[in-house]
């Protein structure tokens, strides 16, 4: 028993001996802490009044019988999910999907739709927003033209449908203009997110207002920036510095909408500038004549080179047979 006491008694002493290491600092930090009051957190990039329709959970009697018709119209089925009534408050989580209706987008809402059924599926499943909190699905087709998904965004969180967050837009041209007005809607800006963004502006840094992609969250693992840098391995590795980049203006329309070839040699060329490889673009939509001319043309002397083939004739042929 008094041994007992006594280790006890040892290691609350090595405890204090221990407690007087820690870093002065620290123990002031903590000190301020606890007289200064908290100062409320500023997100937003310009101060707005916040409209009444932006809280997720309001008081049963004030909730917007309008904007509920609405989306009984567009959808067709009205909200998704258990319609949160929890003592009076209601409470409605609003998802503005912006994508395109046309199917030649693999982020089409058609394709994405079913998916985000399970998704939401796997959120009830999960518990990972309260039971009690409905969610809203508001889809809008923007035609992957740049005006639309704007004005799509401003319904999206006009007071009409006071969405609370952007899912897409998904061709890269339609989500620059979204992704930049985003950080001013609202007090506290809403948030873009995506599967797209593939061109390099769009990977850099957001942290601060000034930037100009200052609420978007990019989702995909594919970047053009990424190409870009296998392209330089294979350019570094083969020793070469000259390039001539053939490209397809409007190819690749499934991945990121209109031009999506020409936002990719946009992304190569900013990297290839970076790293002192000279390259010469050529759209094959520019091309006066047939594309075997076009490449004598452009390749010509200025960027062809020897090369020597260590080719054993008779081993090839046996491997062939
Ligand atoms: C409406 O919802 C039901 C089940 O809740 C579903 O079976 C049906 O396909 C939906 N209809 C439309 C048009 O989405
Ligand atoms: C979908 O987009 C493709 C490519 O731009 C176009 O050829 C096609 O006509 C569009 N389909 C519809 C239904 O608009
Ligand atoms: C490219 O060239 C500039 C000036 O000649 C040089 O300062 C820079 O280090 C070079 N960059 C690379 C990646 O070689
Ligand atoms: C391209 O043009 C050249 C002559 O200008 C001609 O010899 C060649 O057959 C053409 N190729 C094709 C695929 O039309």
């Amino acid at each position: 028993m008094c041994a007992r006491t006594q280790s006890l008694r040892y290691r609350w002493f090595r405890w204090l001996n221990a407690a007087a290491y820690v870093p002065f600092g620290a123990g002031l930090m903590l000190l301020l802490l606890l007289l200064l009051p908290p100062t409320p957190v500023d997100a937003g990039c310009r101060r707005l009044v916040q409209k009444p329709c932006e809280a997720i959970c309001v008081r049963t009697g004030s909730i917007n019988r309008h904007i509920v018709r609405q989306e009984f119209e567009v959808r067709g089925n009205g909200s998704t999910g258990p319609y949160g009534a929890r003592d009076g408050w209601t409470c409605e989580l609003r998802i503005v999907v912006i994508m395109p209706a046309n199917t030649s987008v693999e982020a089409s809402l058609p394709r994405v739709q079913p998916v985000l059924e399970k998704a939401e599926g796997a959120i009830r499943r999960d518990g990972i927003i309260p039971a009690d909190v409905a969610i809203r699905w508001i889809p809008f087709d923007d035609r992957c033209e740049q005006a639309r998904a704007t004005v799509m965004a401003m319904d999206g969180t006009g007071s009409d449908s006071c969405g609370h967050l952007i899912l897409g837009p998904s061709c890269d041209f339609a989500l620059a203009p979204v992704a930049r007005i985003a950080r001013y809607i609202y007090n506290d800006g809403i948030p873009v997110i995506t599967g797209a963004g593939y061109t390099f502006d769009f990977e850099e840094p957001k942290t601060h207002c000034e930037n100009e992609f200052h609420m978007l969250i990019r989702t995909g693992l594919v970047s053009f920036k990424r190409m870009a840098f296998f392209m330089i391995e294979l350019i570094r590795h083969f020793n070469w510095n000259r390039v001539v980049y053939f490209y397809e203006r409007q190819s690749y329309y499934n991945v990121a909408g209109p031009q999506t070839g020409h936002l990719l040699m946009n992304t190569m060329a900013e990297f290839f500038r970076h790293e002192n490889i000279t390259y010469s673009p050529f759209s094959t939509d520019s091309a006066r004549t047939n594309l075997t001319e076009s490449l004598k043309e452009k390749v010509g002397l200025s960027h062809a080179s020897e090369y020597y083939r260590h080719v054993k004739p008779q081993s090839a042929t046996a491997r062939e047979r």
